[in-house]
């Protein structure tokens, strides 16, 4: 939610009250360096007590709700059969309006299952944008992801209002070129990921399922930020200001053949599932459930996980939970823009991003400036974000560098955990960091694992500009 104070000025405005909370602590500016030396310059590496604001990620990390927790204790725990998953059903039937549905331990589980039991060595996967999850998922099975976009989505600087938006034409194309039965699935995100939590339109997703009608062609919803996607469409999309977010995203499901989310974001717990009214598709999967996930009714969650998911589902379109995030990072990006600073702009969902290539020019896309950001912000605050750009892309087949579309650093915002005093604060380091942004250089890999590399790999930088950001800082600011 969001408030218009007596000035006219607007803030995001906290439909919560916090009734449990956990310590935190800021470690001085040199302890951060050599944090940052021992995690391979990668931010996935740290460790916690050596982080501030955790903003790495929203995902298994939103703060719970009360109704949450009380059904982590109500949870009926059995191996197979129990009531808490048909409790869950009926959420979800009554939130997405699917009458089948089954549990995954996580997103990508479900994206394993779907690669596995659609896609051929060959085949091509049309999307608006991948996920790195699903991408790897789709390519370990020998098939392709295609990316269907309108150019203005990788324009970062931009007032589009949805740049998730996928281009029918050049689907059009795709569906010509590979022929129908190339194409196991189309696969829409809501929220696009990896290009700034984009959203995309109900006008866009019609005329998508009549393409995809019109071939008979599955159509796939990764619904992991459905919420956002549907608060967004509320304020942006003509004809939808007077609908609810539940009656939007009710509608955004009933025009996909398949369902699938992690329910580490929108619903706050650490799961997925995969849903659908089509009985046929859903019986082609199930049986390779037991085999990855595990029995039907559980799905490889634990029964208390599954009991909160189905609260959370409920939560989920509640105007002051599926607009928590997004109005933090409106105010963030707004924030960010007043003093110049590179962001991606309309702000989406996730996240805040700062565009790593026109805030470092001076650092080549083959030396990972989204990667250098990152760590370079961590210095200067003890923030945490995550590199979104080359190092997330994995080699080509020939082993070739693959150099991503845009290069983003994305603050994530976890739902209902940080304060505007946080977001104050970051928007201060980062503009700040702006100012020295000529001390800050590249990065090269010493340990590049094969595949989903930006988990676990290490780089050094490449110079000694760690050690010269961090006495820039000790001059200018101090110890903290
Ligand atoms: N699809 C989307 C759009 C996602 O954002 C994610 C995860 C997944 C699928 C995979 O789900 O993690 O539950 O297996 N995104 C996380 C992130 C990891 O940090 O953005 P998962």
């Amino acid at each position: 939610m969001s408030i218009k104070l007596s000035s006219g000025r607007e803030i995001p405005i906290e439909m919560h009250k916090a009734r449990m909370v956990q310590r935190i602590s800021l470690v001085p500016v040199e302890e951060r360096l050599r944090a940052i030396a021992e995690a391979g310059y990668n931010t996935f590496l740290l460790k916690t007590k050596d982080i501030f604001l955790d903003m790495l990620t929203d995902s298994g990390v939103n703060a719970m709700s009360d109704n949450q927790f009380a059904a982590f204790m109500n949870a009926d725990d059995a191996y197979a059969g129990s009531m808490t998953f048909y409790d869950f059903a009926k959420a979800v039937e009554d939130v997405l309006g699917y009458k089948h549905v089954m549990n995954v331990h996580q997103g990508r589980a479900a994206e394993h299952l779907l690669a596995k039991v659609f896609a051929k060595p060959g085949d091509a996967i049309p999307t608006n944008y991948h996920f790195t999850t699903t991408k790897a998922h789709i390519e370990l099975i020998g098939a392709s992801c295609l990316e269907i976009y309108y150019d203005e989505a990788l324009k970062t600087e931009s007032s589009n209002p949805f740049k998730g938006n996928m281009d029918p034409e050049k689907l059009r194309k795709v569906i010509e070129k590979y022929g129908k039965e190339k194409v196991p699935f189309v696969r829409m995100e809501a929220t696009t990921n990896l290009i700034g939590g984009q959203p995309f339109s109900m006008a866009n997703l019609k005329e998508i399922r009549k393409i995809c009608d019109k071939h008979g062609l599955i159509l796939v919803l990764d619904g992991s930020l459905i919420s956002e996607n549907g608060y967004l469409i509320k304020q942006r999309e003509k004809g939808y200001e007077n609908k609810s977010v539940a009656e939007i995203v009710r509608e955004m499901c009933g025009l996909v053949d398949l369902y699938y989310m992690s329910g580490r974001k929108n619903t706050s717990v650490r799961g997925g599932l995969i849903a659908t009214n089509n009985k046929e598709l859903f019986d082609k999967i199930r049986p390779w459930l037991p085999v990855y996930e595990g029995f039907y009714t559980y799905g490889g969650m634990s029964m208390r996980e599954v009991g909160a998911m189905a609260v959370g589902m409920r939560e989920m379109v509640d105007p002051a939970v599926a607009g928590s995030s997004v109005e933090q990072i409106k105010y963030f990006v707004g924030k960010l823009v007043e003093t110049g600073i590179p962001v991606v702009t309309p702000p989406g969902g996730l996240a805040c991003h700062l565009d790593a290539m026109r805030f470092l020019p001076n650092v080549p896309q083959s030396q990972y400036p989204a990667g250098s950001l990152a760590a370079a912000l961590y210095i200067s605050s003890g923030i945490r974000s995550m590199e979104r750009g080359t190092v997330s892309m994995d080699r080509d087949k020939e082993g070739k560098e693959a150099l991503a579309d845009i290069e983003l650093t994305r603050i994530a915002l976890p739902r209902r955990v940080y304060t505007i005093s946080h977001i104050e604060y970051a928007v201060d380091r980062i503009n700040w960091l702006y100012k020295h942004r000529e001390l800050v250089k590249g990065l090269r890999f010493v340990f590049e694992p094969p595949v989903l590399r930006f988990f676990d790999g290490r780089l050094e930088p490449i110079g000694n500009w760690g050690r010269e950001l961090a006495d820039a800082f000790k001059r200018e600011i101090g110890d903290h």
